[in-house]
């Protein structure tokens, strides 16, 4: 029973085949934006706080890790073709996002090309590892991620409006947030059904996920540290948010119960998404 999860199994492959073709015509029909034509540029605001523009760009170094995101997990599921499809599809919504936030912080006055070239040589000098050894642990990884993420970006969204507003941010942030939340749904319904085919090592995953969980690569830069800090300045995301907006709703909709998840009292301590 325990080997249903594997990419290779033929079940498996013919069901995440099915949920990959739902998710990619729904993305063509309903999702698909411009990078040219959906964002009203001319109305950047280069008067926004200089903190909000750092966020920007943390979030825009996190989003430039993508050729390990591709790389490194697609070995993992190359045999199950709905799998490594999604996760190259997942590739490309993930390259606008960080084409969207550099063209912002670009266009805005907020960076020079010189800036953003050393940015990109600071993010390509280290290589981000997965977090997770097996295909199952990185899906539920990215299940929780998404969730975190999309957190992140519609919470900035919200600072940017309280800080005088700036209508191109707006609008990208609110694409990139649709991107990450359809994401995250996919994640969680392919985890779902790993919960069906197999409950007592999805949950093993699932805490080991939840209670060890950092969001990927921000601690890579020699910056890192000030960055997270910004980060929780702003409001934008610290443990609580965690814990209120990532872990309890993706237990409650997963339909598990804090008791099933072991050693519970000892992984609530250590939640920290921003210590690794
Ligand atoms: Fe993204
Ligand atoms: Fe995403």
């Amino acid at each position: 029973m325990a080997n249903c999860t594997r990419p290779e199994d033929p079940v498996l492959r013919t069901i995440l085949y099915r949920l990959y073709r739902e998710f990619f015509d729904r993305a063509e029909k309903k999702r698909r934006w411009s990078l040219q034509t959906d964002i009203p540029w001319e109305e950047c605001n280069p008067s926004l706080p200089p903190a909000l523009a750092d966020v920007v760009e943390s979030f825009c170094a996190v989003e430039l890790y993508l050729p390990d995101y591709v790389a490194k997990a697609l070995p993992l599921i190359r045999a199950n073709r709905g799998w490594a499809w999604f996760h190259a599809n997942w590739g490309y919504e993930e390259s606008k996002h960080s084409l969207a936030l550099g063209d912002w912080l670009l266009r805005s006055g907020h960076r020079s090309e010189e800036q953003m070239a050393d940015l990109e040589d600071r993010v390509f000098a280290q290589e981000w590892d997965l977090p997770a050894d097996s295909a199952s642990g990185m899906l539920i990884y990215a299940m929780v991620q998404e969730l975190a993420t999309w957190v992140h970006y519609r919470n900035l969204r919200e600072r940017v409006l309280e800080e005088g507003g700036d209508p191109a941010l707006c609008r990208l942030l609110d694409l990139i947030a649709v991107d990450e939340r359809a994401h995250y749904a996919f994640y969680r319904r392919v985890v779902q059904l790993f919960l069906e085919l197999d409950r007592p090592t999805t949950l093993e995953q699932l805490r080991r996920v939840l209670h060890g969980f950092a969001m990927p690569a921000v601690h890579l830069l020699a910056d890192s540290s000030q960055r997270q800090a910004q980060i929780r300045d702003l409001k934008l995301f610290d443990e609580e948010t965690y814990f209120v907006e990532v872990y309890q709703p993706i237990l409650e909709v997963l339909g598990v119960h804090r008791r099933e998840l072991r050693r519970w009292s000892r992984g609530l301590r250590k939640l920290s998404p921003y210590v690794k």
